[in-house]
């Protein structure tokens, strides 16, 4: 099975670009953030806040996360219902920063994206799939952008879907989410060593798309 690994902060088009390439190739998009953001919605749904001062386990224990493919398109379904749409919100966000930062949760989700890449070939994105979901992918995208260019592209994607934000909260909440993801201590975000920096902050859509593209045949070719 082939597998692509493409990491990278939030913003930085990861999940668009990585759902056409996808597409293109034949292969399975696995958008991972739906899986920490939908662990993240049960916790605000129990009462908690993004302390997470609750018994994790106890939760995790009573939570059912299932990925399904409807028409091509990746859902997410907690505990039977389809939240892909709700886990999308500004606040979803700052729960889902809140709750990968715990071991147990990271552990809960392991499995469940190694099991799809043992089994499809995939095209899978996150924080942490070149350096700890898939160390050995066929290929290691590490994708990113300046933090101005991906709160621009957050704060237009949030108003084009008429959530009232400004830019200011869009950025700092970048910032912030920067900083969770960067600096936990399981699993934090960082390019992983064989992984090849693509750099979108100045690119079109299609010029990065072309350009992830290009890495991932030339990663191929070499494999
Ligand atoms: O990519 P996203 O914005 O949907 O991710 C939501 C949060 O989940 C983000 O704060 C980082 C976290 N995440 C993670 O820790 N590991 C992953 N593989 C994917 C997402």
């Amino acid at each position: 099975m082939i597998s692509v690994a493409i990491d990278g902060p939030s913003g930085a088009g990861k999940s668009t670009l990585s759902r056409k390439a996808a597409e293109k190739l034949g292969y399975i998009y696995v958008d991972t953030g739906a899986l920490y953001r939908t662990v993240g919605l049960k916790f605000s749904r129990i009462g908690a806040d993004t302390e997470l001062n609750c018994d994790i386990n106890e939760v995790l224990e009573t939570t059912q996360v299932d990925l399904r493919y409807v028409d091509g398109a990746q859902r997410v379904f907690l505990d039977g219902e389809d939240v892909s749409d709700l886990i999308r919100s500004p606040e979803a966000s700052m729960m889902a920063s809140a709750v990968s930062a715990k071991p147990e949760v990271r552990e809960f989700l392991l499995e469940m994206q190694r099991k799809l890449a043992r089994e499809n070939n995939v095209l899978m994105d996150g924080r942490d799939i070149g350096t700890v979901v898939l160390p050995n992918a066929t290929v290691k995208i590490y994708l990113t952008a300046s933090a101005e260019a991906r709160a621009k592209r957050r704060y237009e994607e949030l108003c084009e879907k008429g959530v009232a934000v400004t830019y200011e909260d869009v950025y700092n909440d970048m910032i912030q989410r920067d900083y969770n993801d960067m600096n936990r201590k399981t699993a934090p975000l960082k390019q992983a060593p064989d992984a090849v920096l693509a750099d979108t902050s100045v690119n079109t859509f299609e010029q990065s798309l072309e350009l992830i593209l290009k890495i991932i045949k030339e990663g191929l070719e070499t494999k």
